[in-house]
């Protein structure tokens, strides 16, 4: 994994000051770097029956298609507010200040179809809590999810609750 942490950017004071972004675009312009990122998100559920990758706007859509396409499963968008035509679904999740929304159409997911969550960065965890909460709203069966990258210093592992597994590849 630290040929792929080499090919993350950090970049210090951005987006606010005090923060150190970590950057995953020279990873995805790297061919080789971008195609082992998925094979090493892949390989905890190979065999594991996922049928639908649901991403998270915007850059868990880019990890999350090429996941998809992998695990031969569809790919289903879970995007910010007003995005998506009607009818959709609805989750308010509260970041550290203020509040945010993610949305997925209506009948993305079959009943009990098997569910996989991705996105670039888990930070304070409470985008992919949100997700979890879609994908129950929207009736699929979650098997678990994987992010590129976490922020261990900021918890968001402790919000993620039950049972299915969190997988990470680079830990700050
Ligand atoms: C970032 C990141 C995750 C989320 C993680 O998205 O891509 O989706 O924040 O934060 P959390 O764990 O504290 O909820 P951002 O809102 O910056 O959107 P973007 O992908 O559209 O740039
Ligand atoms: N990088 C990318 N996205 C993020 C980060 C970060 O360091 N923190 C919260 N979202």
């Amino acid at each position: 994994m630290q040929d792929l942490a080499a090919l993350i950017r950090a970049v210090p004071d951005f987006p606010t000051p005090g923060v150190m972004f970590r950057d995953v675009t020279p990873l995805l312009a790297d061919a080789g770097g971008f195609a082992r990122s998925i094979d090493a998100l892949a390989e905890p559920w190979q065999g594991s029956g996922v049928q639908a990758v649901c991403g998270i706007e915007a850059r868990g859509f880019i990890f999350g298609a090429a996941l998809a396409q992998k695990l031969h499963a569809g790919f289903v968008p879970l995007r910010k507010p007003g995005k998506l035509p009607p009818p959709v679904v609805t989750v308010d999740y509260q970041l550290e200040y203020g509040s945010d929304r993610l949305e997925a159409q209506r009948g993305a997911l079959k009943l009990g179809e098997r569910v996989l969550l991705v996105d670039d960065v888990l930070a304070t965890g409470g985008t992919l809590a949100a997700a979890r909460a879609l994908v129950e709203q929207l009736g699929g069966e979650l098997v678990g999810a994987s992010v590129v990258i976490e922020l261990v210093a900021l918890h968001g592992r402790d919000r993620w609750l039950g049972s299915q597994q969190l997988h990470s590849l680079l830990r700050y």
